[in-house]
């Protein structure tokens, strides 16, 4: 039996005039986990389309267990043992754990029942295995992200998958979650399981990964056992030689404390909402970003959502420009000054429509009045992607054929068409290489210095670090401790959250 369980051979897959995989070479050895990197559009996740036949239609030939093969579609290798973890999960929240683990395959007894002793005890058998001490009979939805991404794995791995692959899995996790997690990827390769891990964070894919890749502009730039390598190596050959200024962006954000700021803009306080959060106070300045910093589940997005107006909060008070705001809906809030990026992409991109469309849809009216001229929305929207960097920089593409992370530059760019006075950037950078980030938070720095306010909401010390003037820090629903962005390190953030 060859050590490799699946070989790419000369693969190169086009987009119409977009070439996402350029003649790649890859080889998966059995039982390894294998990371692949690359900046944003470097064609990572079209790789692993392939292998798990969302793509069928490329050059070149695969291999699996020394055979050729094309699957036909993503059942056909789901059938043939490969299973994918995507990043928004696909579980249950009210069927139990044991339900998850075993979806669409509940084994019965002799009288065609249901037999749940059974299933439960296998489930949690199971589960302990790999070292996941849950109660069994809960619904899943009641766990925190980490336990139901892990579920959600054990299920991949439950359907008799021989080779997973998991594409981001840690961009949601807080640090103690991600631990977890590395720490079942170990138990999963201990019985046998072959992994394909692709993430952003290099630290992470030294630490899980026996091997790693680097893409770039759809090539593979080579493949490293992780343990000869260090971060500073693999960037190099992410980006290339000739980019030092990036490099630096890589390397060690700068401190962007603390800008002259305004006039108070937005002011909470004491508001609360059922069992979200209580008693939150804090005041954003013109001019200022404050970073809202928590680990998943801390509550900052139904925060974010309250202060949007998306939901109504139990008690407190808003005010916008000193005025008290008592928000109906998103639309009130959208026309008093306020605008909001929220965390999951898929609510704010209208897949099938073009970049162009997408970028000018808030503010279509405002711009343009009654009548709206394509002409002038293709210039606007032109001018404000080249802004974010959207690559490629073609406002005609279809917006959900960009790579993950040019999705979120598109969105961004969305609210510079027209400013507002209050904006909130609730992980405005998920899911983008580190060059990405920098460039568009540069771009938020800049909104900032042109006088807006801005609420910056993640989980990335990182980011919170490199460009908050104040930092709240929130956790379990309340705001622990608020501080200046001077000499504060990812340290003193976390002891708090
Ligand atoms: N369905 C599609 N239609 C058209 N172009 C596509 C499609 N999918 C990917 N591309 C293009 O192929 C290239 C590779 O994209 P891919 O999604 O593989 O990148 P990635 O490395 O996964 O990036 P990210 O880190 O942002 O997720 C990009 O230029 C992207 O715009
Ligand atoms: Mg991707």
């Amino acid at each position: 039996m060859s050590d490799l369980i699946l070989e790419f051979r000369d693969v190169s897959k086009h987009f119409g005039g977009v070439t996402a995989l350029d003649h790649v070479d890859f080889t998966l050895r059995r039982g390894e986990v294998h990371s692949i990197v690359g900046e944003n559009g470097a064609g990572k996740s079209t790789l692993i389309k392939i292998i798990s036949g969302v793509h069928t239609d490329y050059e070149g030939e695969m291999f699996f267990e020394g055979e050729p093969v094309r699957f036909h579609s993503p059942a056909d290798a789901k059938h043939r043992g490969i299973g994918t973890v995507y990043q928004e999960l696909s579980v249950a929240p009210h069927l139990s754990v044991a339900e998850n683990l075993f979806m669409g395959d509940l084994p019965v007894n002799r009288f065609k029942l249901v037999d749940w002793k059974h299933i439960n005890r296998k489930a949690r058998e199971y589960l302990l295995e790999l070292g996941l001490d849950v109660d069994v009979r809960r619904p899943l939805g009641l766990f925190p992200i980490g336990v139901q991404q892990m579920v959600e794995v054990a299920r991949v791995l439950f359907s008799g998958a021989r080779i997973i692959i998991m594409d981001e899995p840690t961009s949601a996790l807080s640090p103690p979650e991600a631990e977890r997690l590395f720490q079942f990827i170990a138990n999963l390769k201990a019985r046998g399981a072959t992994i394909i891990y692709i993430s952003h964070f290099l630290e992470e894919s030294l630490a899980v990964s026996d091997r790693i890749t680097v893409m770039k502009n759809g090539r593979r730039v080579g493949t490293y056992a992780s343990q000869e390598v260090d971060k500073a190596f693999l960037i190099r050959q992410m980006i290339g030689e000739e980019s030092g200024t990036l490099f630096a962006a890589y390397v060690s954000a700068e401190e962007h404390c603390c800008a002259q700021a305004g006039e108070v803009v937005f002011e909470v306080k004491g508001l609360n909402k059922g069992r979200d959060f209580r008693d939150i106070s804090f005041e954003v300045r013109a001019g200022e970003i404050v970073g809202l910093y928590g680990f998943m589940g801390a509550g900052k997005t139904a925060l974010a959502n309250t202060l949007f107006g998306h939901e109504k909060p139990d008690g407190g008070e808003i005010r916008l420009e000193g005025k008290p705001l008592h928000l109906k809906n998103t639309e009130s809030a959208r026309r008093q000054g306020m605008a909001y990026v929220p965390n999951n992409r898929r609510l704010s991109i209208f897949p099938g429509k073009e970049v162009y469309k997408n970028v000018t849809v808030t503010y279509l009216d405002q711009i343009l009045g009654q009548v709206l001229r394509k002409k002038i929305e293709v210039a606007v929207a032109r001018q404000v992607i080249q802004r974010t960097g959207v690559q490629p920089p073609d406002p005609f593409k279809e917006i959900q054929h960009l790579s993950g992370g040019n999705q979120q530059k598109a969105i961004l760019a969305k609210w510079l068409v027209k400013a507002p006075v209050f904006l909130i950037l609730n992980e405005p950078t998920r899911g983008m290489d580190v060059g990405a980030k920098e460039e568009v938070m540069q771009i938020v720095r800049e909104l900032r210095d042109q006088g807006m306010a801005i609420l910056l909401i993640s989980s990335e010390p990182e980011i919170i670090l490199a460009n908050s003037d104040r930092i709240l820090v929130m956790s379990q629903g309340r705001l622990t401790h608020t501080m200046e962005n001077r000499g504060q390190t990812k340290e003193s953030l976390m002891q708090w959250a």
